[in-house]
């Protein structure tokens, strides 16, 4: 099976076309990055026209790189939600027309449900196919609108379940309002790593809280950090050289332990031997280092996907796609776009005591 799938939810328009047993014949990725970079954030009303300039172009290419037409196709996968109504629409109108057009079966995909199983995708990079993880696994989903653990049981909506997300901010979000405030740029993340690998954390750990310290809970807030990094630039000015970088290794290394420790404590109380990271801020090195040597410690399996499948891609919602088509699922052209994930959500938003 042979499935295009189209993601425009936020600032990527990305198209993919990718088989049933997760080989990626092709993944093409157009960021938006350079265009809302002078807001320091993602503008809705810049990504929804500039999702409906580049997607067909974006969708031409990745048939062309798999060396397929429409005609070839068992099937168009979208991103339905969550998202921007506004981006959704252009993706969702896109693969309409081009499913009823080819008289292929058309699916929509919850843009969570496609990171949840990206470590599934073949590419350059991936683990071999003996490498990658059984059901069930925990994973935690970290990007910048979405950050939460879940217990995945199969690739079907009902057997994906939420098991603590963030009360507010997501762990992105923290690190590109952070950088913002630093005056690093956007996004921050990537930037904010860079310099925390020169730093030392203890040297800054005054100016940044711990994360949520209750122990025995699975949400995260990560709002606080931000003001009390804030708080600090107030009082002091933005540090610049050795300071700077300190400042960001101790935010980051703030957001790191508590996205680690909650996830190994999701773990062991699902009783699960194996965790699978997903999402942009899976891409963090201290992340990356942090959580495996927190799995090696408690004899936990750390599946890990290559960067391209971590960050907003068509091929993971391709792949997803293709296994509602083979489980016989299809939607008809009344799909409509929703902002919000169709996975059920037990964190409440908002602050005060659970
Ligand atoms: O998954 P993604 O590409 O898009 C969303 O669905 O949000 O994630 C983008 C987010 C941004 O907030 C970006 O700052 C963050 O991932 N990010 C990182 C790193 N690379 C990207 N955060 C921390 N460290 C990184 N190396
Ligand atoms: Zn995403």
């Amino acid at each position: 099976m042979r499935v295009l799938g189209i993601e425009t939810s936020c600032d990527e328009t990305a198209a993919a076309v990718v088989t049933e047993g997760g080989d990626v014949l092709s993944d093409v990725v157009r960021s938006q990055v350079a265009l809302h970079a002078p807001y320091g954030g993602v503008v809705p009303e810049v990504a929804a026209r500039d999702h409906a300039r580049a997607v067909v172009p974006v969708v031409r290419e990745a048939l062309a790189r798999a060396g397929v037409t429409a005609a070839d196709l068992d099937g168009v996968a979208v991103t339905s939600r969550p998202g921007l109504a506004g981006a959704l629409l252009v993706g969702l109108q896109t693969a309409k027309g081009l499913a009823w057009a080819a008289g292929k079966p058309l699916v929509g995909v919850d843009h969570l449900v496609g990171h949840l199983l990206a470590v599934f995708l073949q590419r350059d990079g991936a683990p071999e196919p003996d490498e990658r993880p059984a059901f069930p696994y925990v994973a935690l989903l970290a990007s910048g609108g979405h950050t939460a653990i879940y217990r995945v049981d199969g690739p079907a909506l009902g057997a994906i379940r939420e098991l603590g997300a963030t009360r507010d901010d997501a762990a992105g979000e923290a690190f590109d309002k952070v950088a913002k405030l630093l005056g690093l740029g956007y996004p921050g993340g990537p930037v904010v790593d860079r310099l925390a690998a020169d730093g030392d954390a203890a040297a800054a750990a005054e100016a940044v809280p711990a994360v949520m310290a209750r122990k025995e809970s699975l949400e995260f807030s990560f709002s606080g950090i931000k003001s009390a990094v804030a708080r600090h630039v107030a009082k002091r000015g933005r540090p610049e050289g050795q300071a700077l970088n300190d400042l960001c290794a101790a935010f980051q290394g703030a957001v790191v332990d508590a996205l680690v420790q909650k996830t190994v404590r999701a773990a062991r109380a699902e009783g699960i031997e194996r965790v699978v990271l997903a999402g942009g801020v899976a891409a963090n090195r201290g992340l990356r280092a942090k959580m495996a040597a927190a799995c090696a410690r408690r004899g936990l399996g750390l599946f890990v996907p290559p960067f391209a499948s971590c960050t907003d891609n068509g091929a993971m919602i391709a792949y997803a796609g293709a296994l509602r088509l083979a489980a016989g699922e299809r939607d008809t052209l009344d799909l409509a776009p929703e902002t919000r994930t169709a996975l059920p959500r037990v964190t409440r938003k908002g602050g005060g005591v659970r």
